[in-house]
């Protein structure tokens, strides 16, 4: 194994039936549910926030801080909301890690849920990919079955239950008032904020909205204290984390590593571009994170390292693309999935991404009118900022990368030349990311 690996969540991915309760016990599985639970409920929220932990589905909130944000003198119930609507395009950590590892997460629940006294956590899994579904309801039954959830877990006093809820497929109900919306019953559809759901969510009761990842690695910094995760990453970066890499690489794949680690490293633990092919750019954090291009190869994968060259890390969905890919095609791609994806309610989105879709699949065609590229860059100035929630502004960062790298690419299409012209379809064939970890039973 690479040492530039970290197999805390994934650890335990290749064994036999691994998502099973007894082989998660038999491998110190719950014991930091038993630590946590011998502890007062604010040492484990100050632990998390001792640890650093920022949240694993994009944004990077401070975990612990986002806990701490509960209101104390509000008398309704709280509510523990678990994004596993993975839905960003390149993304393939949560899914994985609920198929070969559902305890880990099922016990960072209930340790989250006794840290800020919630007696009820959802589970919002994407509705079209069953078999985890199913795996979850088969792990949640099995805690409930061995006293982990349910009345009185482990003999304290303490009550919990846990409900997997089936989404109904959209992207946009992975932001998370959208999908307190679905859940709710109505439509699916981002709430203006501030009230933040910390305050005001699920319910109109006050409520945390973690990813799948964050709250999975509970458990392991109750067991090993916030020095263990804080001696990973960076300054400002703590820990290890789920690096998803697809595209020409010769191993695409899910790898748990240190937050901080190189691209050029991530590229080499992927087995390198694809034979006889070289790297023509790549997009760090899943479609809306502005692409970088080789003379980024040596940035460190954390929040800041790609802030600080005008991208960001988000869900850590890493693409990877060599000389064979069409900038345009590309960038086409991920603008018909947000125009797509579009929940409607608000005009510049709606609007500019259909816009921005014509206008770029004439530029596909070589049949870009002069001035086409301007009316792009317009179009994403007038969008960005003015957008209801961050679909708006994710599709003009995605579209203003790739202008801004690959121009003349974009001009060739304004001036007769179709990007099948200049990349035919043929060389650019991606590899598929294979990841299986059995059935369910
Ligand atoms: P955000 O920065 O608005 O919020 C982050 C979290 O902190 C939220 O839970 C929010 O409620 C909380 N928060 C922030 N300020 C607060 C305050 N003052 N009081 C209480 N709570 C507060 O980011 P958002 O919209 O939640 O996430 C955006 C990210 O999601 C993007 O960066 C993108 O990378 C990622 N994303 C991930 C996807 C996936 O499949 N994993 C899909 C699409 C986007
Ligand atoms: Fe819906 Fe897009 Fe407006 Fe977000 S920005 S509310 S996804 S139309």
């Amino acid at each position: 194994m690479s040492d530039l690996l970290a197999p805390v969540l994934t650890a335990n991915w290749g064994q036999d039936r691994s998502w099973k309760i007894n082989v998660y016990e038999s491998q110190g599985g719950y014991q930091a549910l038993r630590k946590a639970m011998a502890m007062e409920p604010d040492a484990v929220i100050a632990t998390v926030k001792d640890a650093n932990l920022r949240g694993r589905g994009g944004a990077g909130f401070p975990t612990g801080v986002k806990w701490g944000f509960l209101p104390k003198d509000n008398p309704n119930p709280r509510y523990l909301v678990v994004n596993a609507d993975e839905s960003e395009p390149g993304t393939c950590k949560d899914i994985p890690l609920m198929m070969a590892s559902p305890h880990t997460l099922i016990e960072g629940i209930i340790i989250a849920c006794y840290a800020f006294n919630s007696n009820h956590a959802f589970i919002y899994c994407r509705g079209e990919v069953l078999q985890p579904i199913r795996r979850l309801q088969q792990a949640v039954r099995e805690a409930y079955s061995a006293g982990y959830a349910g009345k009185n877990v482990l003999g304290t006093g303490f009550d919990l239950d846990i409900t997997v809820h089936a989404g109904a497929g959209a992207y946009i109900c992975g932001e998370e008032t959208a999908l307190l919306s679905a859940l709710e019953g109505t439509r699916g559809q981002p709430r203006l904020k501030p009230p933040f759901p910390a305050v005001a969510g699920l319910y109109a009761c006050p409520t945390i909205v973690n990813n799948v990842e964050t709250i999975a690695s509970v458990p392991s910094i109750i067991n090993n204290g916030p020095a263990w995760f804080n001696a990973m990453g960076t300054e400002k970066s703590k820990g290890f984390t789920l690096y998803n890499v697809s595209g020409h690489v010769k191993n695409p794949g899910c790898f748990e590593a240190p937050m901080g680690i190189t691209m050029r490293q991530l590229i080499d633990l992927a087995g390198g571009i694809r034979e006889g092919h070289e790297l023509k750019f790549f997009c760090p954090g899943g479609a809306s994170a502005p692409i970088l291009t080789p003379a980024d190869v040596d940035v460190t994968m954390d929040y800041e390292g790609l802030a600080a060259k005008g991208t960001m890390l988000g869900s850590k969905a890493i693409q990877i693309f060599d000389e064979t890919t069409s900038a345009v095609r590309a960038a086409l791609r991920y603008m018909e999935f947000f125009k797509h994806e579009s929940c409607g309610k608000c005009s510049p989105c709606r609007e500019g991404s259909w816009w921005t879709t014509q206008i770029m699949q004439r530029i596909e065609r070589g049949e870009g009118e002069p001035g086409d590229v301007d009316k792009l860059i317009d179009i994403t100035s007038n969008v960005a900022g003015r957008s209801f929630c961050l679909l708006g502004d994710s599709f003009c960062m995605m579209l203003n990368g790739y202008i801004k790298h690959f121009r003349d690419e974009f001009e060739a299409g304004c001036n007769g030349t179709p990007a099948w012209e200049l990349f035919p379809y043929e060389k650019s064939a991606i590899f598929p990311v294979a990841s299986s970890h059995g059935t369910s039973e």
